[in-house]
């Protein structure tokens, strides 16, 4: 059985304190670095550009997992592939040509992920499923930390686990909204891989216990 992979959002962190936050996932033994890219658009916020990626990237050596929420993904691969992204998922609400999309960010080596918001159905990624690595299901509306996980939204990650299974794919599954031990464990029991979370770990006292729990 594949391990669960445990994503802490540093949108949750103190944005004066980020190479601690990011000190503090490699300590709790977490496996990603989850990294909210917002740009005022897609998504109200605004949160961090490629010299914060930069800049991070000396302090550990776990992957980077960055969800791009923002408009014209295309224009944002190469500058976050040269800042030393490991995953790159940009939302299908914001891609036109999606398809070209993976295949950019594969391009630049990679791994390519592609995202969805709650009220887009899994069924919307059928034809792109050969081409990715990740599969981001959300379950909140993107923006913000610290929201309720709507679990309506599980059933998209089970659908996408049987589609993986019947097509022969690999990609990974990974949720990202809302996830506590709580979520966390129906989430993984739908069959996500990668369990993103952001208020949940930033709020633990002990990380790294809160990981193992999570983790199941
Ligand atoms: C929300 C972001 C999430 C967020 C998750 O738009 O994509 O990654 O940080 O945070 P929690 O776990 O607090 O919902
Ligand atoms: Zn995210």
């Amino acid at each position: 059985m594949k391990r669960r992979l445990i994503a802490p959002s540093i949108l949750s962190a103190d944005f004066a304190n980020m190479g601690r936050a990011v000190d503090d996932i490699a300590a709790s033994g977490a496996d990603w670095v989850h990294i909210d890219v917002m740009d005022g658009n897609f998504v109200p916020p605004i949160t961090f550009g490629t010299k914060m990626v930069e800049d991070l990237r000396g302090r550990t050596a776990l992957p980077f997992d960055v969800h791009l929420m923002t408009r014209a993904p295309e224009n944002l691969v190469p500058v976050f592939a040269a800042a030393g992204a490991d995953y790159i998922t940009f939302h299908l609400e914001a891609a036109v040509h999606a398809h070209r999309v993976t295949q950019s960010i594969r391009g630049f080596g990679k791994k390519a992920g592609v995202s969805i918001v709650p009220s887009t159905p899994g069924g919307a990624l059928v034809s792109l499923l050969p081409f990715v690595d990740l599969v981001l299901v959300m379950t909140v509306n993107p923006g913000y930390g610290g929201q309720t996980c709507i679990t309506e939204c599980f059933s998209k990650i089970e659908e996408l686990a049987r589609l993986r299974q019947r097509e022969k794919l690999d990609f990974l599954v990974s949720v990202d909204g809302g996830i506590n031990e709580e979520t966390g464990r129906k989430a993984a029991a739908a069959g996500a891989d990668v369990l993103v979370t952001g208020a949940a770990f930033f709020g633990a006292d002990d990380k790294a216990a809160f990981v193992e729990r999570l983790r199941g």
